[in-house]
């Protein structure tokens, strides 16, 4: 299968590759797996607590092209918004950002889901909406 020069591009050089350290109350961690192919997503979000500002991003992904492609160019897409604003990301915009082809479509939604699983477990961590301090 070709895949599109945008794909390649976060194939070849994916961005935010790695992860951050267990027990930083900072960080909210998304693990999904696809049960289309058995791959799987880990992705990461860093939230600076006095701006409630995603800040950063970090993603594993053990999986296709696809997967790897999509989870990087989530990790750029999340910087700088809030938790509300990243969990408005949508597969579809993901998928026709990389060109995906329809075969492809679930690589997009298992970044999707990771996302959400890491706002979630962001909001999980710390309970009710901090406030200002
Ligand atoms: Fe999972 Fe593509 S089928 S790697
Ligand atoms: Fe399954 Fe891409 S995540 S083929």
């Amino acid at each position: 299968m070709a895949y599109s020069d945008k794909v390649v591009d976060h194939y070849e050089n994916p961005r935010n590759v790695g992860s951050f350290g267990k027990g930083d109350e900072t960080v909210g961690t998304g693990m999904v797996g696809a049960p289309a192919c058995g791959d799987v997503m880990k992705l990461q979000i860093k939230v600076n607590p006095a701006t409630g500002l995603i800040e950063d991003a970090k993603f594993k992904t053990y999986g296709c092209g696809s997967a790897i492609a999509s989870s990087s160019l989530v990790t750029e897409w999340v910087k700088g918004k809030s938790l509300d604003e990243a969990l408005t990301i949508k597969n579809t915009q993901i998928a026709e950002e990389l060109a995906l082809p329809p075969v492809k479509i679930h690589c997009s939604i298992l970044a999707e889901d990771a996302i959400k699983a890491a706002v979630d477990d962001y909001k999980a961590k710390h309970g009710a909406p901090a406030k200002a301090q």
